[in-house]
């Protein structure tokens, strides 16, 4: 697999744009500030839990030695990763959030010539990045049932060796790839491709991680986060999960600082018991019961298996947006494809049900 050398820029593009775009970036935009103190935030996918108490308290302890890089702290954390999902040590490579090494895999993997392939609406991170290293773009529409299409993926990129990026479960719609197509697409992608794989939100859903293909030698490289059922998306920590001649590309895009409290917070987190499993079922006890309600009412969204869903609001998004921040529910943005949908974050059981009730008023309205 080859990986671009240099970067094709000029003066003017490096001051056109910057490559870097995030979900913090992107939630700041609705960010309010002066908003009362008892808003609700269900804009940026972030989880209310907060960290677990195992990782608090580590986090606590760690403070005194906060002056320390702690190196010896990554191996330790992509140790246990790796162990976590059978693949060896040295295919797991810590970094500062996933942002991070998704930003990285498109410089170093798209160019001119080789494209970046993507699903609509889709998690718009990687758009960026590409057109700042004039690689072609292609968004490509997802399936009827809001899987990514694999085949028209296959089909723009025309042959050329390109990055396909598939986030599953999907962000903003919280809906599956099976992992058939997943296969399919590592099977058939024109030679010299690569698949980049966002299981940022898999810890929410039942669908199997495909890090067992990591193992197996795919071009694939998984992404993971810290950032969503650990509840650690400020403190930092992720990981991309590949074959290693694949993460030494990656290497030279980045500074490459890890914050210590990622680190720390991770391994409390990892090691802690019942996480995952305690954290899975009661954003879907209450995601479950918030579409009840919404059914009860007749109101169209999208039947997401993950801590967020897109709900249609039947005129431009932005007006409901707007509306509901006015009564202090902050709800995240509408894509441009799908203008009058909006993506809600599942809260807590109370801050859906302050979501519900400003939902009711504004939509009777
Ligand atoms: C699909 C997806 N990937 C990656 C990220 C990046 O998260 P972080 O950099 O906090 O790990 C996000 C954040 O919301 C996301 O939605």
């Amino acid at each position: 697999m080859e990986s671009r050398a240099t970067f094709p820029l000029s003066r003017r593009s490096l001051l056109a744009t910057l490559p870097f775009l995030n979900e913090f970036a992107l939630a700041q935009r609705s960010f309010v500030p002066g908003a009362p103190a008892d808003a609700v935030f269900l804009n940026a996918n972030e989880n209310p839990l907060g960290p677990c108490a195992e990782a608090v308290a580590a986090l606590q302890a760690m403070l005194p030695r906060g002056g320390r890089y702690m190196f010896g702290e990554s191996l330790k954390l992509a140790a246990l990763m790796a162990q976590r999902e059978g693949v060896p040590a040295e295919c797991v490579q810590i970094f500062a959030g996933s942002s991070d090494p998704l930003h990285r895999a498109i410089l170093a993997f798209c160019g001119p010539g080789r494209p970046y392939v993507f699903g609509e609406p889709g998690y718009e991170a990687g758009q960026r990045p590409a057109e700042f290293i004039n690689a072609p773009v292609h968004a490509i529409p997802l399936t009827n049932s809001y899987a990514h299409d694999v085949k028209a993926m296959v089909e723009a990129a025309a042959g050329k060796s390109a990055l396909f990026y598939i986030c599953n479960p999907n962000n903003p719609t919280g809906t599956i790839t099976p992992r058939a197509d997943i296969e399919w697409l590592l099977r058939n992608k024109p030679a010299g491709s690569l698949v980049l794989l966002d299981e940022a939100y898999i810890h929410f859903c039942d669908e199997p991680p495909c890090t067992d293909l990591v193992a197996k030698g795919a071009d694939l490289i998984v992404l993971r986060t810290f950032s969503k059922i650990y509840g650690m998306a400020g403190l930092r920590c992720g990981a991309a999960i590949a074959r290693r001649d694949l993460l030494v590309k990656l290497e030279p895009y980045s500074t490459g600082f890890l914050p210590t409290s990622g680190l720390i917070g991770a391994l409390a987190s990892l090691s802690a018991k019942d996480v995952v499993p305690t954290r899975k079922k009661l954003v879907r006890d209450t995601r479950e019961s918030t579409f009840a309600w919404l059914r009860e009412r007749n109101y169209r969204f999208i039947p997401s298996v993950s801590n967020k869903f897109m709900l249609d609001t039947g005129k431009p998004g932005v007006e409901t947006m707007s509306a509901l921040r006015a009564k202090g529910v902050i709800i995240g943005r509408a894509w441009p494809c799908w203008p009058n949908h909006v993506r809600v974050t599942i809260g807590t059981p109370e801050e859906m049900t302050r979501f519900q009730e400003a939902l009711a008023a504004v939509l009777a309205a």
